[in-house]
């Protein structure tokens, strides 16, 4: 049996395989009102009836000047929650999990107005980028918890914190872009402090399985490695994280040199100094490779991107070079 199609389980939900659909914005709500339309519905449900064992939506925002752009999806109220219900409802129709990933841009939010940051430095001469008061830093972990509990009520499986590619967490996280100095700045540990005391705010609504994502590396002078990460990683433990999805990239400008699995050595490395779970993902493209990373102990989940929009039926195709038969929708049996 192969590793890519053996079952996996964070907490009490039972993977069916170990493909993970990597959250992907599509910039498609044109009402700008954070509510998924019926092509998040199908593009959701599509990925999910090709076999992918959990399906992530986007990033979706926990407030409105969270989104990166207009057309972002959110979670920030409740009359968003019976569209992502229909996604959920979707996805478990085909047999899949979903999964949702909480996400706040910081100062790579694009919309006109109020940009919030831990300090005031610009990504770019495009952006700019007020620092953010401490009451407004109990207001966004106050909307974390809440968008953690209007998760569950849209019945999603998994949570999926967003901490990685230059965003809000990832802006406290490091040092570059984290110049407080107050108790959410300094040390390493304080740095940590606004993801923990969210990881803790989610844990007081949310029984189910925490995922956070890093970017394991800022490609830059005096920024954050996957050295760095071996503590963060330790802590999110304690915290009752369950995985880290290993990323890596987007807080300076800088787009790092990719080739295939350029950010698995992130997941191995801090897979095996933390001993905690990671998820591989970048430039993974096919079963054989996927097998490896998984077979070889560098990390326990694998998740796709850019494949998956090229090919919903990814899980399909993997499971016939692996030798596996897998369960399809029923009505196409025929084929
Ligand atoms: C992304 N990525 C991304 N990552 C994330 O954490 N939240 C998001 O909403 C998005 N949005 C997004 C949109 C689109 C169109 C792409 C192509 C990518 C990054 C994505 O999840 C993944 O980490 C990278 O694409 C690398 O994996 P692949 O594509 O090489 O498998």
């Amino acid at each position: 049996m192969s590793k890519l199609f053996s079952s996996y389980k964070l907490q009490d939900v039972t993977l069916k395989n170990r493909i993970v659909m990597s959250p992907m914005c599509m910039y498609s709500v044109e009402k700008e009102d954070g509510i998924a339309t019926d092509f998040h519905l199908t593009h959701y449900m599509s990925r999910a009836a090709g076999g992918t064992g959990l399906v992530f939506t986007e990033a979706t925002a926990v407030q409105a000047i969270g989104r990166i752009s207009a057309n972002d999806l959110g979670i920030w109220n409740d009359e968003q929650i019976p569209m992502l219900k229909r996604i959920t409802d979707g996805i478990h129709y085909h047999d899949a999990k979903a999964g949702i990933q909480l996400a706040h841009a910081g100062r790579k939010s694009e919309l006109e107005g109020r940009i919030v940051a831990p300090s005031a430095i610009p990504f770019s001469e495009k952006y700019g980028t007020p620092e953010l008061s401490d009451e407004e830093i109990k207001e966004l972990v106050a909307d974390f918890k809440r968008a953690a509990y209007r998760a569950a009520e849209a019945g999603f499986d998994v949570i999926e914190i967003h901490a990685a590619h230059g965003y809000l967490l990832h802006e406290f996280l490091s040092p570059l872009t984290n110049r407080r100095e107050d108790t959410y700045g300094g040390p390493a540990g304080n740095r940590y402090r606004i993801l923990s005391d969210i990881i803790k705010a989610i844990r007081e609504v949310w029984d189910g399985p925490v995922i956070v994502r890093i970017s394991a590396d800022d490609y830059a002078h005096g920024g954050l490695t996957a050295t760095d990460y071996i503590p963060f990683a330790k802590w999110m433990k304690a915290d009752g994280v369950d995985l880290i999805d290993t990323s890596s990239g987007g807080l300076v400008p800088v787009a790092p040199k990719s080739y295939p699995g350029y950010q698995v050595p992130f997941a191995e490395q801090i897979r095996a100094g933390a001993g905690i779970a990671t998820g591989a993902v970048g430039l993974i493209t096919n079963a054989v490779q996927a097998e490896e990373i998984l077979g070889n102990g560098r990390a326990d989940l694998i998740f796709l991107g850019r494949e998956l929009l090229r090919n919903p039926y990814f899980a399909r195709e993997a499971a016939i070079q692996l030798g596996e038969e897998i369960a399809g929708p029923v009505q196409y049996s025929r084929a």
